[in-house]
Order: structure tokens, then sequence, then C-alpha cells
């Protein structure tokens, strides 16, 4: 049983002081990997590390073909300014091997984390020699994983699997007793930039979990292209998430005059504290308007936008 600690009870000085020594004592003189996509928990556990650690730390970041526009150049920049080195690694075409044919959710989810922890992460810590991987699961990851809602790609232990028996290396997991507020707060007194500890969630799975159906190449940069769309247009909502759905049914429409049975994007904007529950943002309908002009002019094949106002429960965030 994980203990909770909540935002009322978090010393962030404190809890960055012990986390650091427990990152010290477990590495000691040996080396830790990082697996940094540039969302807030990792971005916080890299800078934690980092701190702990310095240079025993390798940073990596997983191009996986599923992140969105920029997302590594983007990272990577603003980690050098933090004087932290990211290593990108190119592995598009593994992760798009193991996605192919598969449509089941779950399926989807477990494709990327084998890919993500055996094979990609097993060789880089192989070739490294490092013993541990040091990431930024929190306890919501943990809650819904175990409740049967949804398996995180970053949950094992409580699931009953050993990392090091299936993968071969600890995972070290500093901001597990956290939820996302609670996050916010260490990565802003360890001197994050806001821009990074007020980033909005992203999930593990990136893109493929916001496409319904079989993530292939194309879709994925259908469902990219809504999201920069999204992104730039709620980015002064004040909104907890937002994010665009690529849907698996078709819709009849209309392109250049001439039919057309198009692709349909689901539109989502969620109020929320925790992610454990959430509403749907009330929006002007003005807003959403300009997001449908912009999305079917800048993205090939959408004929169809949709808000979506169902809650959490018994909705999740994302869609898969
Ligand atoms: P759901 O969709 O379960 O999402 O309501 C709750 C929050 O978690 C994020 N999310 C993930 N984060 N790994 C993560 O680290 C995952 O596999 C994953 N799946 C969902 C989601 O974006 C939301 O903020």
């Amino acid at each position: 049983m994980i203990k909770e600690i909540t935002l009322q009870e978090l010393n962030t000085a404190k809890f960055i002081h012990e986390k650091m020594d427990d990152i010290k004592n477990a590495v000691g003189g040996g080396i830790a990997i990082n697996a940094l996509s540039g969302g807030v928990d990792s971005s916080v556990v890299t800078m934690l590390g980092h701190k702990a650690i310095g240079k025993q730390l390798r940073t990596v970041f997983i191009e996986n073909g599923l992140m969105r526009s920029g997302e590594a150049a983007q990272v990577e920049g603003l980690f050098k300014k933090l004087g932290v080195i990211v290593e990108v690694i190119d592995a598009q075409k593994e992760f798009f091997a193991a996605l192919k044919g598969i449509t089941n959710p779950e399926e989807k989810r477990e494709a990327i984390t084998q890919t993500f922890y055996k094979n990609v992460f097993g060789r880089i810590v192989r070739e490294s020699g490092a013993k541990f991987l040091l990431q930024g699961t929190i306890l919501t990851d943990v809650d819904e994983t175990v409740a049967g809602i949804k398996r995180q790609h970053n949950v094992f232990e409580q699931l009953g699997i050993d990392p090091q028996e299936t993968f071969g290396y600890r995972i070290l997991e500093p901001l597990i007793q956290l939820r996302k507020d609670g996050v916010r707060a260490v990565g802003k007194e360890l001197g994050l930039p806001e821009e990074m500890f007020r980033r909005i969630p992203f999930p593990g799975p990136a893109l493929a979990a916001r496409v319904i159906g079989e993530a292939t190449p194309e879709r994925i940069e259908t469902v990219r292209k809504a999201t920069g769309v999204v992104e730039r247009i709620f980015k002064n909502t004040g909104a907890f998430q937002y994010l665009a759905i690529l849907h698996e049914d078709r819709v009849t429409g209309m392109h250049d005059g001439k039919r057309d049975f198009g692709q349909q994007i689901e539109i989502r904007c969620w109020n929320s504290i925790d992610a454990r529950t959430a509403t749907p943002t009330k929006l002007p309908f003005e807003i959403l308007e300009q997001l449908a002009r912009e999305i079917v002019r800048e993205v090939p094949g959408i004929v169809s936008v949709t808000y979506n106002i169902a809650t959490k429960p018994p909705s999740t965030i994302e869609a898969v």
C-alpha cells in the first residue's frame, strides 16, 4: 500500500531532500537511466535525479513516433537551458512495427509498454551498464491500473511484475506518493520554468492513446495535426487537459464540392484537480466554432468535429 502525500501535507523542500537522498543511496556509485518524455512528471523526476546524482544520470528521450509536433527538440532545448543533456533515441520504426494491426486498447498499451521497457530500454540499459531506470510514476497511475480501469504504461510492481526479473533493471519512482498537484508544487520548488510544471498532462502511450483503432503512422499524423490546433486554441482556457481523438467510424461529408466519406475528430477539454474525476469545460461556442474551422482546414480528411460533454466517470480522460 502506497502512502499518499496530499498537496496540503506536502513540504516540497523536505520532500526533495528526502528523495534526493533515496536516489543517491539506491544508485551509489553506479549509473541510472532516466526516461524523460517532457511531461510534468518525468520533467520533475529528471530534475530531481539530476540534482541528486548529476552525471551518473543519463537522460534519454525516446522518439517513439507518437509524440506531438516538434516535441523532442522542444524538450531537449528546454532541458539544455537547465544544464541537463538529453539524448534523443529514435525508435519510431520499432514502435510502429509493434503497433501494426492492433486495435484493442489494452493490447495497444501493452505493445507500447513492451517495446518501451523490454526492447528500447532493455537495450539502452544493457549497453550502458545501468542498474536503475528513474521514472515519474504518480499515485493516479497506480490507482487506475490496480482498479483495472486502464493499464498505465508505467506500473509494474503493483501488478506483481518484478521489473528486475522481467526487464533486467530496477525502477525508481520518487513521485509515487504524489498526485499531479503535488508534482507541480515540487517542480516549482525545483526551479523548473512554469511552462514545464504547468504543462497539461500527456499520456505515456502518447498519441496512440488518442487514435481509436490501429495507430498507423498516417493516423497518428492526423491526430498530431488536430492536437496542434487544439493546444494552440485552448492554451489560455486554464483547463486541466485538452485533447483531440481520431475516431475509426467514418461519416459522409463533402470536400471541394464532392461527397467524401471522411474521418471524425472528437475534442475533449477537462476541468479537474487530480484527474481522478473530471468535468467538461463550458467553453464559449465561438471558441468551439473557431476550433472546428481550423481543424477542418488544417487536418486533411476530417469532415466532422465533435465536443465531448460527458463527465469522468463514466468517461475517462483519454479515449484509449
Ligand atoms: P484517464 O484516461 O485514465 O487518464 O482518465 C487519467 C490521467 O492520466 C493520463 N494518462 C496516462 N499517464 N501513462 C501516464 O503516465 C499512461 O498510460 C496514461 N494514460 C492516461 C491522462 O492523460 C490523464 O491525465
